[in-house]
């Protein structure tokens, strides 16, 4: 048995590592009800804990879910109005309708359509590496989250031959929640 655990593989290494957060985020659950025993100050303490490791995992793609972390909350409550009351989650769903087509990471690159990392504030037609229209390059706008509401809400209508191949999203909360999502997760 000594040998063998002695001689763990690097594969195995590497994956402790790996799910090292989610085990960490176990032993903080573990620890909590043990808490409500000891003094109200103690229990605080752990709570806030396994709050923030909480957040964390939250943060993970992979774990991810619907939940919102609160760096994103913290994000999204310095937008604008209407977008600081938008529905992150919701966002997240609707933005499923673009990823066939854009990425929001920038390490990702281009795909049929340009990168969105940086978005808001950027020049239409200017993200590097991507063939444009010309009607897009011709554009002159600038993609502020009123801009690109209007860009959602008619894509063929607000840059007349751009040769983005997508209807639009004609509900006007699904397009601020997806704006807001755009918003918060263009800047990671
Ligand atoms: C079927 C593929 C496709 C889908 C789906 C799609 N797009 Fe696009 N998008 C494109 C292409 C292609 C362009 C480039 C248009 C051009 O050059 O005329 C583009 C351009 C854009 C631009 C301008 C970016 C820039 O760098 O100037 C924005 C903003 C945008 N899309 C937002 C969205 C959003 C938000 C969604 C989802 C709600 C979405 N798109 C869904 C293909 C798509």
């Amino acid at each position: 048995m000594r040998t063998k655990f002695n001689n763990l593989p690097l594969l195995a290494i590497a994956t402790l590592s790996l799910i090292g957060l989610s085990a960490c985020s176990k032993k903080e659950e573990a620890k909590a009800p043990e808490a409500t025993t000891e003094a109200a100050s103690m229990h605080a303490a752990d709570t806030a804990s396994t709050n923030s490791v909480a957040n964390e995992v939250a943060a993970m793609p992979a774990a991810a879910g619907d939940a919102i972390s609160e760096e994103d909350k913290e994000a999204l409550g310095k937008l604008p109005a209407p977008y600081k009351d938008a529905d992150l989650a919701n966002g997240k769903k609707q933005f499923a309708l673009c990823k066939a087509c854009h990425s929001i990471v920038a390490s990702e690159g281009n795909k049929v359509g340009p990168n969105m990392h940086g978005l808001v504030g950027r020049k239409a037609g200017t993200e590097a590496g991507f063939t444009y229209s010309d009607a897009m390059k011709a554009s002159g706008k600038t993609w502020d989250l009123a801009t690109i509401d209007s860009y959602l809400k008619d894509p063929k209508g607000f840059v007349a031959g751009n040769k983005m191949a997508f209807a639009g999203i004609p509900n006007e909360k699904n397009r601020r929640d997806v704006i807001a999502y755009i918003a918060v997760n263009s800047k990671k």
